[in-house]
């Protein structure tokens, strides 16, 4: 079997015109969404996420800005500028790239960002209603998986997924939205024993990992719906997902790419966050 290849380019390109029209519908209103990114410090990957994502926005119209902050700024600081951004009522949602400096918590940072714009979904309000299914912020990459998986029409009621990975941003998350979407959803992480013991059973696999490699063809059950969500630069600074491509596309019956996979998808979901923020509090459905 060779793999429908589920081309995460095109299905975001799709679906940000969906947003543009919306934005522009919100621009008769008198309405533009701006979206605020906090950088802290020199991450070359981080400063390339936030400017694709400050250009996404952009693109469909939006307002975008980047406040980049220098490596030695203090967690007050840090807090100081967010607690700006909170009461700006200029901005719509409010992104802080992680990972942070040292001297910085992630965890009081994430905190201290105002619920109604948190476009990430990772402030703990934000999380505690995905788990109780109310409306909420969603965090971009599990969102951006389900709308590959919805786009390319494949069914998940009843099916074994197994999540490779438990990380707030990608593993806790899209389990939980695969569990309601009826899916029988087991969590595979680092002191799992027997990976391939589940993975041989799974007809959908998300791996949100980061180690190239870790998930070859001889643990893939034929057919099965691979979900790639690595991206790791290699040492020519190309993008490695955790699947073995070229060999697992010969028995999946699906199999998103790095890159041109999951990564578009994220970005396009900070954009659907951001408008959604804005349509919330101007209290338009
Ligand atoms: N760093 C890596 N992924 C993400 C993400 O989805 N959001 C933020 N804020 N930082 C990240």
């Amino acid at each position: 079997m060779v793999a429908k290849i589920l081309d995460g380019k095109q299905i975001a390109k799709e679906y940000r015109q969906g947003l543009k029209d919306q934005v522009e519908e919100l621009n008769k209103q008198g309405f533009t969404p701006k979206l605020s990114v906090i950088l802290v410090g020199n991450d070359d990957a981080s400063q390339s996420y936030v400017k694709s994502k400050k250009k996404a926005a952009e693109e469909i119209g939006m307002i975008s800005e980047i406040i980049h902050l220098d490596e030695s700024t203090t967690e007050k600081e840090v807090l100081n500028e967010l607690g700006r951004l909170n009461n700006d009522d200029s901005v719509s949602g409010i992104l802080v790239q992680v990972p942070l400096p040292k001297q910085v918590s992630e965890q009081k940072v994430l905190e201290a960002i105002n619920p109604d714009k948190d476009v990430d979904g990772f402030h703990p309000t934000n999380i505690g209603k995905l788990c109780i299914h109310e409306q909420t912020f969603i965090p971009c990459t599990p969102l951006g998986i389900m709308e590959i998986l919805k786009h390319s029409d494949i069914d998940l009621e009843g099916k074994n997924a197994v999540v490779i990975g438990r990380s707030h941003i990608v593993g806790q998350p899209v389990s939980k939205l695969l569990l309601q979407a009826n899916c029988t959803v087991t969590i595979l992480h680092s002191r799992t024993k027997n990976m391939s013991e589940y993975l041989k059973n799974a007809d959908i696999i998300v791996s949100a990992v980061g180690k190239p490699g870790l998930v070859t063809k001889d643990v893939v059950k034929e057919g099965a719906v691979v979900i790639d969500v690595g991206n790791t630069p290699d040492e020519n600074g190309k993008l490695k997902g955790d699947v073995d491509y070229d060999e697992v596309k010969n028995v999946a019956g699906a199999i998103t790419p790095v890159p041109g996979g999951v990564g578009p998808l994220t970005i396009t979901m900070v954009l659907n966050n951001a408008l959604l923020a804005e349509k919330m509090r101007r209290g338009i459905k």
